[in-house]
């Protein structure tokens, strides 16, 4: 569904990326870990078209999209949770979600009615502002937003940043749904063993490179790989 590859990416003068390998196919979940600063961020930035790489290829569904304009790429059908949310802050949760609903021939999957079904808190909050909700309904709203776009995929850069424990649990339980559900999902976050419960594969960045890349039975076999490239 998605393949990455050789991607190179810079700001500026500086080169950040230098040849990232990632694929992704349908419903499956794979996660994009490294410490702070290792790149994860700009790899979905390259993939989403934000930033135009400097070399190497996206596709999406068989479809070389390597550097196009965002919004084509998202109408492809990825949709994305950025890092920080960026929730409209003077729209409703209602208008924030009907804001990306994507119209799409025959009956959608996600409507109005699927996510507040999914997230019951925004459909007690949905009159509120985007600037009125906690941390953890922001969120929240981020991924029902994106989620309303009808996505093949979907990416989270950090998922749960910020987010108390039992809010981050009730993001994680979405995932897991979602995945049930036959979602393919890319995320990144520092909670490595609540990512390895359900994930099928994950990919280590190390100073814009690849460094490791495997099942979440191999990840957590193996004490050392967190030592030397995680946050723990
Ligand atoms: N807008 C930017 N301009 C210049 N350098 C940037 C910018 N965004 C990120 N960087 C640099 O690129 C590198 C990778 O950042 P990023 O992809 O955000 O990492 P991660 O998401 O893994 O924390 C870091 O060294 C960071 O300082
Ligand atoms: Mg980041």
């Amino acid at each position: 569904m998605l393949a990455v590859s050789g991607l190179q990416s810079s700001y500026g003068d500086s080169q950040v990326l230098f040849g990232v390998d990632l694929s992704i196919g349908a419903g499956e979940v794979v996660t994009l870990l490294g410490r702070n600063g290792m790149g994860k961020t700009t790899t979905i930035k390259s993939i989403m078209g934000l930033i135009k790489p400097r070399a190497g290829e996206v596709r999406f569904g068989g479809v070389a999209v390597t550097g196009q304009a965002p919004h084509h790429i998202a109408k492809l059908g990825i949709g994305l949770v950025p890092e920080g949310r960026q929730v409209f802050p003077t729209l409703s949760v209602e208008e924030n979600l009907i804001a990306t609903s994507a119209a799409r021939f025959g009956a959608p999957r996600w409507t109005l009615e699927t996510v507040y079904a999914l997230f019951p808190r925004l459909k007690e909050r949905r009159a509120n502002m985007g600037n009125q909700l906690s941390g953890g309904e922001q969120q929240m709203l981020a991924v029902g937003r994106a989620l309303m776009t009808n996505p093949k995929l979907i990416i989270l850069d950090e998922a749960t940043e910020g987010l108390a424990p039992l809010i981050r649990q009730e993001i994680w339980d979405c995932l897991k749904r979602l995945k049930r559900d036959g979602e393919a999902i890319l995320v990144i976050d520092k909670n490595v063993d609540a990512l390895a419960a359900f994930a099928d594969r994950h990919v280590i960045l190390e100073k814009g490179r690849v460094v490791w890349t495997g099942s979440s039975a191999a990840l957590l076999a193996d004490p050392v790989l967190k030592d030397r490239y995680l946050h723990v």
